[in-house]
């Protein structure tokens, strides 16, 4: 995919088809009004006629029969200014992208001064580039397809994207390299969540991360069974011992050549489970397939350092992936059976499902072990995040206000969304047991996710450490919000978790 931003007029445009975005209950801008002039007021007379209601995130494609030099256009909503925000932005640009690129191969997006108002996020010197970047971070969202294993289907994507109305020049060019690569590590994210588990195994995943390190120049260090056992890993490789594929700690490091000499190694520790059956614990038939997508915190911190060794930021960042398929068998781990984790605690597995929670607790201490200063861990951890919140936002936890707020700072740059759950002291409670230093599960339905919060943070050997619960915002099959957010695999966290060494200064 090319992107560029141009400065012709909009009459002129040539492309398959111009991308209109519009604010709900706005007039259109001077730009934009050309176009809905040269239509002779089209788009005007379908409002006044309740033709196009504006709300989020209608979109009405026309044909321009000669009066523009591209031959469609498409108004695209972007509802209410006051609930616009990075990640409606892009999901109305993905639904745009997705209904054009069967047909389209070349798109212009044309952005109003009300539009790129609305969007001014002041959060990094970045911020006069983020509308552009943005805009092409959507359409190339929109190219991903599920599809990796249909034969028949030509996958018809979108080739080029214009930029018109945002300016141009030398630091909007280096915006427009910056959303595709990382949109399209989003996307690559994607295509492993969805890839199956008989497709994506530890050792697949392994062969994933050398690609990424090789285009990256990344250090690459993958922990095999013997040395788990040497380093004590009890929890990872009780998790692993059920299933027949051997388990992998991938371990990817990424050294700024000029440092900043703060000496801070920032840690990106991602859930690797390639498929989760629930082991003994075993989970319920419907939905289970969904589970080859446990892994998908291990393909964020991959795609995201795959960005971070693009960008160079000026401290140290790794990522540590631990992998495993969690499966009933005869060597399986049964409920109440006690290990040792790698920093020496003891934790009874009352249930084999919460086994994200362990290969996160030995990753954690590795991360640890290899000097990392700040921890950020992300993980499909819970089921009960998606209660308590629902699909369009990643659930934060944290014991460190600074380090959130960094977070929270890099999700706003990458149009993420992320709510914090609060760790009160009553909730330490939860793991207490009576035969190990702690319970992998509390055993009741209450507070779930920040339970399993409660359960990794012993093992951050209090660092500064934000948890990520994406169990709900790494994807979504429901169909009323479907309309919303475009549904399947989402890769929560990948531009997030890029942007994010920038944030730690
Ligand atoms: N991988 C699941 C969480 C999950 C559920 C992700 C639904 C995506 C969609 C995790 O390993 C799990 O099974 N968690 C348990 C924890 C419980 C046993 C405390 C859960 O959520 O039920
Ligand atoms: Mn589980
Ligand atoms: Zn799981």
């Amino acid at each position: 995919m090319q992107a560029k931003t141009i400065e012709t007029e909009v009459t002129k445009i040539e492309a398959d088809c111009l991308i209109v975005p519009y604010l709900q209950g706005e007039p259109l801008g001077l730009q934009v009004s050309q176009i809905d002039r040269a239509l002779g007021g089209l788009w005007s007379r379908m409002a006044e006629a309740n033709e196009i209601t504006g709300r989020f995130p209608e979109r009405k494609l026309v044909a321009t029969l000669g009066k523009l030099t591209a031959p469609r256009v498409l108004f695209v909503s972007l509802g209410r200014a006051d609930q616009l925000d990075g990640y409606r932005l892009r999901n109305a640009l993905q639904f745009a992208a997705r209904d054009l690129r069967a047909f389209c191969p070349k798109v212009a997006v044309v952005v109003d001064a009300a539009v790129r108002d609305a969007l001014a996020v002041p959060v990094t010197g970045q911020a006069s580039q983020s509308p552009a970047r943005a805009m092409v971070e959507g359409i190339v969202l929109g190219n991903y397809q599920p599809g990796e294993f249909k034969m028949a289907e030509a996958t018809a994507q979108i080739k080029e994207v214009l930029v018109v109305g945002l300016g141009s020049g030398s630091d909007l060019a280096g915006a427009l390299v910056a959303g595709k690569r990382l949109a399209e590590a989003t996307n690559a994210t994607r295509v492993l969540q969805w890839r199956p588990s008989n497709r994506l195994t530890p050792a697949d995943f392994v062969e994933e991360a050398g690609v990424v390190a090789k285009a990256g120049g990344l250090r690459l260090k993958v922990v095999e069974r013997p040395e788990m056992e040497k380093l004590g890993m009890g929890a990872l490789l009780a998790v692993a011992q059920g299933s027949h594929v051997p388990p992998k700690l991938v371990v990817l490091r990424y050294k700024p050549r000029s440092s900043d000499r703060s000496g801070k190694v920032l840690a990106l520790v991602g859930k690797g489970i390639t498929f989760d059956t629930g082991g003994i614990s075993l989970k319920p038939n419907p939905g289970m397939a969904n589970m080859k997508s446990d892994m998908s915190g291990a393909a964020a911190v991959l795609h995201a350092i795959g960005v971070i060794a693009k960008t160079e930021p000026h401290i140290e960042v790794m990522a540590v992936a631990p992998l495993a398929e969690n499966m009933p068998g005869g060597g399986a781990t049964k409920p109440g059976d006690v290990v040792v984790a790698m920093n020496g605690k003891t934790i009874e597995i009352n249930n084999t499902d919460a086994e994200g929670r362990l290969v996160l607790a030995d990753a954690l201490c590795y991360a640890v072990s290899q000097g990392a200063t700040h921890l950020v861990d992300v993980a499909t951890l819970t089921g009960a995040v998606s209660i308590a919140l629902g699909h369009p936002v990643t659930a934060a936890m944290s014991n460190s206000p600074e380090l959130l707020a960094a977070v929270r700072a890099a999700a706003q740059e990458a149009g993420e969304r992320v709510w914090e759950l609060p760790l009160l002291p009553e909730h330490d409670v939860a793991l207490t047991c009576d035969i190990a230093d702690m319970r992998n599960t509390a055993g009741i339905p209450a507070a779930g996710t920040i339970n399993g919060a409660i359960f990794i943070r012993e093992f951050v050997a209090d660092r500064p450490w934000v948890h990520l619960d994406i169990a709900a915002s790494s994807y979504h099959d429901e169909p009323l919000l479907a309309g919303l957010v475009p549904k399947g695999p989402t890769g929560a966290m990948t531009r997030t978790l890029a942007h994010l060494p920038f944030h730690l200064g």
